[in-house]
């Protein structure tokens, strides 16, 4: 169960990014005071989410999967728990978490479609290898599975005739800079009842 959070007593939320981080950067400009970013980690030392992260003087650790998946996550859930991290909200980690993370923490991600369609890599490309007129974003509680887990909040997008890969990409981005920083603000205010994680 995730705490109603105050100005006082901030919701404390880790993020994982593994590129470009720009839902990070969202994230960082759109939080309300009821949230409090304490740590930032990747999988990829080379992860432009770090730098931003640094810039703002929010701790960053990078675990690497390496051979043994469940030793990185386990090594990643102690640095989360240490830092007493209330909510991991994963904004382009590109990496499926194992039982070690998601059993023991809430955990949300946001994802470039309208789940369940198109999960996995590169959504945008995926809706328009299938000639669909619209797709969209999705913000879900995370399980072991890929881009699996309740669903928390949907938008739609609109695939519109000329799009390219990038063009449909940069549309859907600008509606998850947007959801994701409303969901996690939703959270810290317990304004999205408990039921919705453990629906199926
Ligand atoms: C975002 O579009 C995010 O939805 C997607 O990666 C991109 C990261 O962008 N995540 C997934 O596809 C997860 N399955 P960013 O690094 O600029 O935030």
């Amino acid at each position: 169960m995730i705490r109603a959070a105050t100005a006082d007593d901030p919701l404390r939320i880790a993020v994982l990014a593994s590129g470009r981080g720009s839902n990070l950067a969202a994230l960082m400009e759109r939080l309300d005071p009821t949230v409090v970013i304490v740590g930032v980690a990747s999988n990829r030392a080379d992860a432009i989410a770090l730098s931003r992260a640094r810039e703002e003087e929010i701790e960053t650790a990078v675990f690497p999967r390496g051979d043994d998946w469940g030793e990185r996550d386990r090594e990643l859930c102690a640095w989360l728990l240490e830092r007493d991290v209330e909510l991991v909200v994963l904004a382009g980690f590109m990496e499926i978490l194992t039982a070690e993370v998601v059993d023991r923490l809430p955990v949300i991600n946001v994802h470039p479609s309208l789940l369940p369609a198109f999960p996995g890599l590169h959504a945008w490309e995926q809706a328009l290898d299938a000639g669909v007129e619209e797709t969209g974003v999705t913000v879900h509680f995370v399980d072991t599975g890929l881009d699996t887990g309740p669903v928390i909040a949907q938008e739609p997008v609109p695939v519109r005739e000329g799009d390219t890969p990038a063009s449909l990409h940069e549309r859907i981005q600008a509606v998850e800079h947007r959801l994701l920083p409303d969901v996690v603000r939703r959270l810290a205010s317990n304004d999205i009842p408990d039921s919705t994680r453990s629906a199926a």
